[in-house]
């Protein structure tokens, strides 16, 4: 198993480039199955999640052509209609294959999921908008079997909102017969990237990026070349680390739109940054003060930078308090930063409250997920002494051999067996 060796404490200067956002790739490419036609993405990082949708894309039958950051993707035949169950229990984002293996070919197997280290992931809200597309839904030994003669458009109402869900009745839509309309959907920068990709293409999608979709069916997509957006996630967790490390980093190659509410509550806390249309600027000598703050939905505050912002609010003046508003189980690794010399109590599975300025040291720490395990890098870089990260993988899903690109930027991080 791999893991990661970190010495704390050193200034880093530089600039750290943003790569492209894993979850709007992961969508782009499974959209490949829309079309016969060569599906072009670039800008794809290399992480685990996307190397595991490549095996699930191969497995079924789709030519995959890689040229560094930019994938060609042909599905000219399917091959099978089952979905490999060890990788796709890997991956979440596997029951967009699912829905789009289904509109390809009528029918799907697919395996039932658990929970996961950040909470239940159900699957209710998808089963009941394939059903509103006219989807057979039975249950097996396997997991589900899908089935549909002919997908008809629907109005389909999410009874919360649902960004895998959104992006799943998205490519429902797209060849159903007649009008689809989607009320409360998810908003997110990366559901706008997928939707205009597939307009390029040949499809009627109107309203992405607001609550309200509509989707008037089209026969068939062309292909065609898309680039993927900026990783917002990526690059709010690189500011955090130049926050917390006190240090003048740059973060280029961001969409700084995407992150507004992130800036406001920086703003808030005190942080000193410069930002620009596609840049941050960290300057040092930030005095930071404790804010309380909510995850929400975007445009609200991204329950996947909640746990580098709790890292940052262990540095703050004052009691913080977070609520994790998402997933119910996204706040457990403050255990570890209590090992490090935070002081963080959990009032519930969604509140921690976070009394600072603590100083850090090093410990031995173990990655529960890609957002807490990149949190707990940043908590390691900023604390005195040494830290073992173990169950790297994790940070591996979501972040391209994140110590290289940290090295350069003068972090003593290392990865070894
Ligand atoms: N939910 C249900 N039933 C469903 C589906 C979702 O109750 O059928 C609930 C979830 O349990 C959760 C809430 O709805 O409480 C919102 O979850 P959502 O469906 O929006 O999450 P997701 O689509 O599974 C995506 C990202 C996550 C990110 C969330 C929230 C991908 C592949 N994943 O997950 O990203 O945290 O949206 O923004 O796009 C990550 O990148 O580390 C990550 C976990």
């Amino acid at each position: 198993m791999e893991r990661f060796i970190i010495k704390g404490g050193k200034p880093l200067k530089g600039t750290i480039k943003v790569k492209g956002a894993k979850n709007a790739a992961l969508k782009l490419l499974a959209a490949c199955l829309l079309t016969d036609q060569p599906w072009i993405i670039s800008n794809v990082p290399q992480i685990e999640d996307i190397l595991h949708l490549i095996e699930l894309l191969k497995g079924i039958g789709v030519e995959v052509k890689r040229n560094k950051d930019t994938y060609t993707l042909r599905a000219k035949k399917i091959k099978t209609t089952v979905l490999d169950a060890n990788i796709a229990r890997k991956l979440k984002a596997s029951i967009l294959l699912a829905g789009l293996l289904l509109v390809r070919q009528g029918e799907v197997v697919f395996p039932q999921s658990g929970g996961c280290v950040i909470g239940q992931r159900p699957r209710d809200i998808f089963i009941d908008g394939f059903k509103a597309f006219g989807v057979k839904v039975r249950q097996t030994k396997q997991g589900y079997h899908l089935s549909a003669k002919k997908l008809k458009g629907a109005k389909f109402v999410f009874p919360i909102v649902s960004v895998t869900a959104t992006e799943a009745m998205i490519l429902m839509a797209v060849l159903a017969q007649g009008k689809t309309v989607l009320k409360n959907a998810a908003c997110e920068p990366e559901i706008v990237c997928l939707t205009q990709f597939l307009n390029q293409s040949g499809a009627k999608i109107k309203g992405a990026g607001t609550p309200l979709i509509e989707i008037e069916g089209v026969k068939r997509l062309i292909g065609g070349q898309c680039r993927v957006i900026p990783d917002r996630l990526e690059a709010g967790s690189f500011v955090i680390l130049g926050l917390m490390t006190n240090s003048p980093i740059k973060v280029t190659g961001l969409d700084s739109e995407h992150l507004d509410v992130f800036w406001s509550f920086l703003k808030r806390v005190g942080a000193n940054l410069k930002i620009a249309k596609n840049s941050a600027l960290i300057k040092p000598g930030s005095k930071l003060k404790a804010v309380n703050l909510k995850t929400h939905e975007y445009p609200g505050f991204p329950t996947d930078l909640q746990a580098p912002f709790t890292v940052l609010m262990t540095q703050a003046q004052g009691l913080s308090l977070i609520h994790e508003t998402i997933f119910d189980g996204r706040l457990f690794y403050t255990d570890m930063l209590n090992q490090m010399g935070a002081q963080v109590i959990m009032c519930d599975p969604h509140r921690v409250m976070i009394q600072g300025p603590s100083k850090l040291y090093g410990r031995r720490l173990i990655s529960p997920d890609i957002r807490a395990g990149v949190a707990l890098v940043i908590a390691a870089l900023a604390a005195q002494g040494e830290s073992v990260i173990e169950n790297i993988y994790q940070i591996d899903r979501g972040y391209e051999r994140i110590e290289n690109r940290l090295s350069k930027i003068g972090a003593d991080i290392r990865r070894i067996n």
